[in-house]
């Protein structure tokens, strides 16, 4: 079975092209292609909507265009390509991508190229419907639909964060993906959410716990604006903050954890954030020409990512406990952006060993950490014996796991 991904939710247009025979046990990628807009965004300092769906708009044919050649398909450039539609086929092309205009025209104008016996091989297509930015959601469905009219092949419409969820299966390296015995913990941390859920058995998920306010690494991004690092900033405060903290220990910067000790697993980190910001305040004053030496700015990164992880680890262990008894977790799928980070690997790894050797813990490989169409696959994989194209698909910007 050949299953085309499609993900557009956010800042990335990602086209993958994934092949199985046994659901998620051997999954091949024959193609992979990720376009990203961040700095097209880092001027805003955060992801801009309208701009996230022009992007996704000029770049979502030569991306599936992309990952199709690396799949070993033919792209016949010499095909007259202007006339392959019926003017029936252009009406409801153009009706379709109404307000994707530009879209329009390059899909006539490149889709055909495609030749007929590369894309009847095609089975299903996977496109992430929500959770997302409702106009970026969106050019990824109508280009979903636009397949689905011209090939014939169904559609399966995928929650970005089930994505999340199953990315850490994945061993590129080997055509069988890592086991993970269940029920499992998901601990999501991304740009957009921060959540825990339960997981007895994949396509069942249970949200357990969330942020109330932040996404822990929106904080991450907030805060390297802060300290004057370009956007995304996680990698920055990351990089800035380095692994080893016996190397140069940080001057006594504390910042709150917010909500270690509340008793739930709920998060927040929008008052992290607030401290970090009056810190800067503060130290800026205080600092020749007001402004932050590279030392304090590394205090400041350690000690605002030394919160996050302690935060993290004290509710995933919560986590444990609550779930304990009977069935108790096997198993910790870490998923989303963030799960790139080491510093937070590593806490997290040495933390779940110490409480219980026996659960292990699985973190995707950093390519499949931040957004990437073989996630959304991998949800298509497992939903495709159960989910027949029906029913009208559309984008669901808040849907909940
Ligand atoms: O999952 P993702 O690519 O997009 C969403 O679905 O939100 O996550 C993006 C987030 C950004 O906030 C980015 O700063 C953060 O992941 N991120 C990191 C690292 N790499 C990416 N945060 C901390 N450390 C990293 N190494
Ligand atoms: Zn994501």
């Amino acid at each position: 079975m050949k299953i085309l991904a499609i993900e557009t939710s956010c800042d990335e247009t990602a086209i993958a092209l994934l092949e199985a025979d046994r659901g998620l046990d051997s999954i091949g990628v024959l193609g992979n292609t990720v376009a990203s807009q961040a700095d097209l965004h880092a001027q805003f300092g955060g992801v801009y909507p309208a701009l996230a769906k022009r992007e996704h708009a000029k770049n979502i044919v030569p991306v599936l265009l992309d990952t199709l050649k690396q799949a070993g398909f033919d792209i016949n450039v010499e095909q007259n390509n202007l006339n392959s539609f019926s003017l029936e086929q252009k009406n409801y092309l153009k009706k379709l991508f109404e307000h994707e205009p530009e879209l329009y025209q390059i899909f006539i104008e490149h889709i055909p190229t495609i030749t007929k016996n590369s894309k009847s091989s095609i089975d299903s297509i996977a496109v992430t419907t929500g959770p997302g930015l409702e106009p970026a959601l969106w050019v990824g469905i109508n280009f979903a639909k636009a397949l689905n009219y011209v090939w014939g092949v169904p559609i399966i419409p995928v929650n970005h964060m089930e994505g999340h969820i199953l990315s850490p299966l994945l061993n590129l390296n080997s055509s069988s993906n890592k086991k993970a015995q269940l029920p499992a913990l998901a601990l999501l941390i991304s740009g957009g959410h921060t959540e825990l859920v339960y997981v007895p058995e994949f396509g069942t998920y249970e949200k357990i716990g969330q942020t109330l306010d932040d996404a822990v690494g929106e904080a991450f991004d907030k805060v390297a604006r802060l300290l004057g690092l370009p956007y995304p900033g996680g990698p920055h405060i990351a990089k800035l903050a380095g692994i080893d903290r016996s190397i140069n220990p940080r001057a006594s910067i504390d910042l709150p954890k917010p909500m270690i000790n509340s008793g739930d697993l709920n998060f927040s980190f929008s008052g992290l954030k607030t401290a970090v910001l009056y810190m800067v305040q503060k130290l800026e004053e205080e600092a020749p020409n007001n402004t932050l030496p590279d030392t304090t700015k590394q205090n400041i990164a350690r000690a605002f990512e030394d919160s996050v992880t302690e935060v993290l680890i004290k509710k995933v262990l919560k986590a444990l406990d609550e779930i304990g008894g009977q069935n108790p977790i096997k198993t910790i799928l870490v998923g989303g952006g963030v799960s790139a980070n080491t510093f937070i690997k590593q806490g997290l790894i040495n933390a779940v060993q110490k409480y219980d050797p026996n659960i292990s813990v699985l973190f995707p490989t950093p390519d499949l950490s931040t957004d990437n169409a073989i996630m959304i696959g991998m949800v298509g994989i497992l939903k495709s014996p159960l989910s027949p194209t029906g029913g009208e698909i559309s984008a669901n910007a808040n849907w909940e796991l």
